[in-house]
């Protein structure tokens, strides 16, 4: 189950490529300062941004979920950005990837908030220069993000896409019993049990929950290789994972107990777009506070699809978005 400031000048310490691809979009990689609230240090983001940021149309920035996951499976949204000639931005979140870790902060709840990382997207948007003018698109925890950001009501901020976010933690641990349950008693017995005993380590368990990550998580098997590689991140540093989520998969134990922006919804003034799978865990009741408070919202489900619709219908998914973004 996965996923889920000073001046406005790019201090980009370096960039790590500039290159054209064969259709000669431009993609840039680099890292930014960081002054981490709460700690007397800097860290960096990494970003990369696919297309030209100061073209005339507005860029639109994407926040990655997990939380634990890196930016890579994000990219596939530049099938949005760029036959309409805008850029797409998308960055490690700080602890993650290729952004600086922080291993000594594990299980330090009041550190690993939604504040920090909401404090890490301005940073990034004024260091980019694009905080008056962006869209932002968030999946499944990073999406969490994203409404949490537009509650704050940025001026910058047009046109918002929640994918596979849950209006609330509880929601989504609801609807992933709902779906356990359902799982061939086999296959429940061992998560159960595991999950009970605290003991996740173990073939069994792996096993069961790849199965469970088959139905709801990504029916395209084997999994693309950019979530592949987003799982393989979040394991090889478990520090935000385990912070904010837990050890535990049908359960949530760490900073996200109890996370809710169903009270707060009502504030998202922008335009929105609620997506998600029929078999996700953000599953129809997870993402109807969403499109019962959210003023000027629509909703779109994708049949065929577990928690990664953007792969698993990647052309409907593309089309979709395409033509929300470009609506006036
Ligand atoms: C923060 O770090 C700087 C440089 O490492 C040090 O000079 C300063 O005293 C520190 N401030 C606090 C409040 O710890
Ligand atoms: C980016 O867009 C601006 C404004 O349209 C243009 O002047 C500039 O040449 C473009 N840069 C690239 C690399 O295409
Ligand atoms: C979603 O999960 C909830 C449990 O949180 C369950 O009650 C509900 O029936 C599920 N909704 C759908 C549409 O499957
Ligand atoms: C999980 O088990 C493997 C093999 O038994 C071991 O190498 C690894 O360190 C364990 N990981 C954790 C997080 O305990
Ligand atoms: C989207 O982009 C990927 C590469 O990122 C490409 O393989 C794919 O064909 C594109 N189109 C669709 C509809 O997914």
């Amino acid at each position: 189950m996965a996923p889920f400031i000073y001046a406005p000048v790019i201090l980009a310490v370096y960039f790590a490529s500039h290159f054209a691809t064969s259709t000669s979009v431009p993609v840039v990689t680099g890292e930014l300062d960081f002054k981490i609230p709460t700690l007397n240090t800097t860290g960096k983001t990494w970003y990369k941004i696919i297309g030209n940021l100061t073209s005339h149309q507005r860029p639109l920035v994407a926040l990655h979920g997990g939380p634990g996951f890196d930016s890579e499976y994000m990219e596939i949204l530049s099938n949005i950005t760029t036959p309409r000639s805008g850029a797409l931005v998308v960055y490690d979140q700080i602890g993650n990837g290729r952004s600086t870790h922080l291993p000594n902060k594990l299980g330090d709840d009041s550190f690993w908030t939604d504040g920090l990382f909401l404090s890490e997207l301005d940073n990034v948007l004024s260091k980019l220069g694009i905080q008056d003018n962006y869209d932002l698109a968030g999946h499944s925890w990073g999406g969490m993000l994203a409404a949490r950001h537009a509650t704050s009501r940025p001026k910058g901020l047009k046109r918002l896409v929640l994918m596979s976010a849950p209006a609330s933690i509880d929601l989504w641990v609801g609807a992933g019993n709902v779906y356990l349950k359902e799982l061939p008693q086999n296959d429940q017995d061992i998560i159960i049990s595991n999950e009970k005993a605290g003991t996740t380590n173990n073939t069994d368990y792996q096993k069961a929950i790849t199965y469970y990550n088959t139905l709801h998580v990504c029916s395209i098997q084997p999994m693309p290789e950019p979530i592949a590689a987003g799982f393989a991140v979040m394991s090889s540093d478990p520090t935000v994972r385990r912070s904010m989520y837990g050890p535990l998969n049908f359960q949530v134990t760490g900073s996200l107990k109890g996370w809710t922006i169903i009270h707060d919804a009502h504030k998202i003034s922008v335009p929105t777009l609620v997506t998600h799978g029929k078999r996700d865990q953000a599953n129809q009741t997870a993402v109807e506070p969403l499109l019962k408070e959210i003023p000027n919202v629509q909703g779109v489900e994708f049949e065929n699809s577990g928690h990664m619709a953007h792969f698993e219908e990647a052309a409907k998914f593309t089309r979709v978005v395409s033509k929300f973004l470009s609506e006036a």
